[in-house]
């Protein structure tokens, strides 16, 4: 064909030129499909006498379709050339397109010559054009979709008529860790989150498919991802431990990669034989495991909030008061509390730092603000464990104090608003894997360092300008 030596298509790789015409297709498409379905509406509607006076256009109308229609089918197979897509659904899809090219050109032919076909012939044929671009489109968008796309929200009844599975119903959030199943809470979630954008049935990439337990052990092109029993022999273990930099590594493109938690989770999975079900406590995991886990669901946090906490006695109570606390229930029925010494007259000392230890179980909010706090009080705060909030903002305080702070597990706002943190931060923020919300504006943190902290926790909110 000449079109074929011109633009070069026998080749194995489709020219620049055709791929980028090939891509404008997605654009194009549209235009015919509005046109084409404005004809059709024209033909019936000039049946009523109202609408008469238009009759005389619809024949420009159909036409402007067919040029839309011509462009494209041909931008389409441009398109199909670059050889990503589903062959069956492009052979249907190609051919019903060309179905509506030919039939709406018909549609044209008649109207211009206003030809009468007997028995309905012209409705007949304006109805196949419809049909066959609802088909076209819909098979388009199965292509750039995937197959799943325009029925997974759908009510379950038309996912049934449409022959495909109920919806999954979504896993409730574990909240005893003896109930956690090892691949449906553990697993899956991180497969989920990390890896099933690039590793579906409709984008398999390395012919391997992520979505399910069975497809998981089917492995890809090279062979099995996981070897039971042996994580170093298993292509998936050593794909998400090499340096992030390496060719090879999982997840590609820079995207997130797991956590230290995660990668040691599944190589824990797979040293124990990777099961595809059961309780996560029936494989004995040792302490270490345990701790991960109930990291990784959010178990260990705040956990000794549920606890009854002793009220403080009445001289620690009065001794913090005279130093320049002011101490507040924060529960009705139990004796959190909090400390605030922003609004103190009183000159802050070491000694009333350290007086804080003696309410170490009750004190979970910490008010310290533009408080002539060191870096050598933090090494007492630091010991604060059940700090949930803290204010150090306002303070001289440094990176060789703040490493006083990565204990603080319990931590989820730190504020650090005007101090002299930098660097130090990348060492101890990581460690506080709860912290939700940290304020760094008018410290010494740069945007580098920020946006360090922020690639380690999606979950982390930095306020800094
Ligand atoms: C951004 C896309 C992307 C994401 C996300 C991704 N992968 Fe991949 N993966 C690829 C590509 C592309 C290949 C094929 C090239 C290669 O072998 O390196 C591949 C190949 C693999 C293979 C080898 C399959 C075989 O047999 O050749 C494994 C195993 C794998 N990925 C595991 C994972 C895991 C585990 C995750 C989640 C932590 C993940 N991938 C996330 C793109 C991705």
């Amino acid at each position: 064909m000449v079109l074929n030596i011109l633009l070069n298509i026998d080749s194995d790789t489709p020219s620049d030129i055709i791929l980028f015409l090939g891509r404008i297709h997605p654009l194009v498409v549209h235009l015919p499909i509005g046109f084409l379905l404005l004809a059709g509406l024209a033909e019936i509607s000039t049946k009523w006498t109202k609408f008469e006076p238009i009759k005389a256009f619809v024949q420009y109308i159909w036409g402007l379709g067919v040029i839309g229609a011509f462009f494209a089918v041909l931008f389409g197979y441009f398109l199909s050339l670059s050889g990503d897509y589903n062959e069956d659904t492009i052979f249907w899809h190609k051919w019903s397109g060309v179905a509506v090219l030919l039939f709406s050109l018909a549609c044209y032919y008649i109207s211009k010559k206003q030809i009468k076909i007997p028995f309905y012939g012209k409705s007949i044929l304006v109805t196949i054009v419809v049909v066959a671009i609802f088909y076209t489109g819909h098979l388009g968008g199965n292509l750039t979709h995937g197959s799943t796309y325009l029925l997974e929200y759908a009510p379950n009844p038309v996912r049934q008529l449409a022959g495909l599975s109920k919806k999954a119903i979504p896993r409730k959030k574990v909240t005893v860790l003896d109930s956690a199943d090892v691949y449906l809470d553990l697993v899956s979630p991180i497969m989920n989150n990390r890896c099933v954008s690039c590793h579906n049935e409709d984008k398999k990439k390395g012919d391997l498919n992520l979505t399910s337990f069975s497809y998981l052990m089917k492995g890809g092109e090279n062979g099995e991802a996981i070897i039971p029993g042996d994580p170093n022999s298993s292509d998936l273990f050593r794909r998400i431990t090499l340096p992030t930099t390496h060719d090879d590594f999982m997840p590609t493109e820079g995207k997130r990669p797991l956590t230290d938690d995660e990668v040691a989770f599944i190589g824990w999975w797979i040293n124990n034989n990777a099961p595809s079900r059961g309780y996560f406590t029936a494989l004995k995991p040792d302490k270490e495991m345990i701790d991960n886990v109930s990291r990784q669901l959010g178990l260990d946090k705040n956990n000794f909030l549920r606890e009854m906490v002793q009220s403080p006695k009445k001289e620690i109570i009065d001794s913090l008061s005279n130093q320049g606390f002011i101490l507040n229930l924060l529960m009705k029925d139990n004796y959190f509390l909090e400390a605030n010494f922003s609004l103190s007259e009183k000159k802050l000392t070491m000694h009333s730092v350290e007086s804080l230890l003696q309410i170490k179980d009750q004190l979970i909010w910490l008010n310290m603000s533009n408080s002539n706090v060191t870096d050598g009080n933090l090494e007492k705060i630091g010991r604060l464990e059940n700090l949930i909030k803290l204010n150090l903002s306002g303070n001289k305080i440094s990176d060789n104090g703040l490493v006083h702070l990565e204990k603080l597990k319990n931590l989820e706002s730190l504020n650090l608003f005007n101090t002299e943190v930098s660097i130090g931060l990348l060492a101890v923020i990581p460690k506080l894997t709860h912290l939700r919300t940290l304020y760094l504006s008018e410290s010494n943190a740069t945007n580098e360092i920020v946006s360090e902290l922020q690639k380690g926790s999606e979950k982390l909110k930095i306020s800094f300008d």
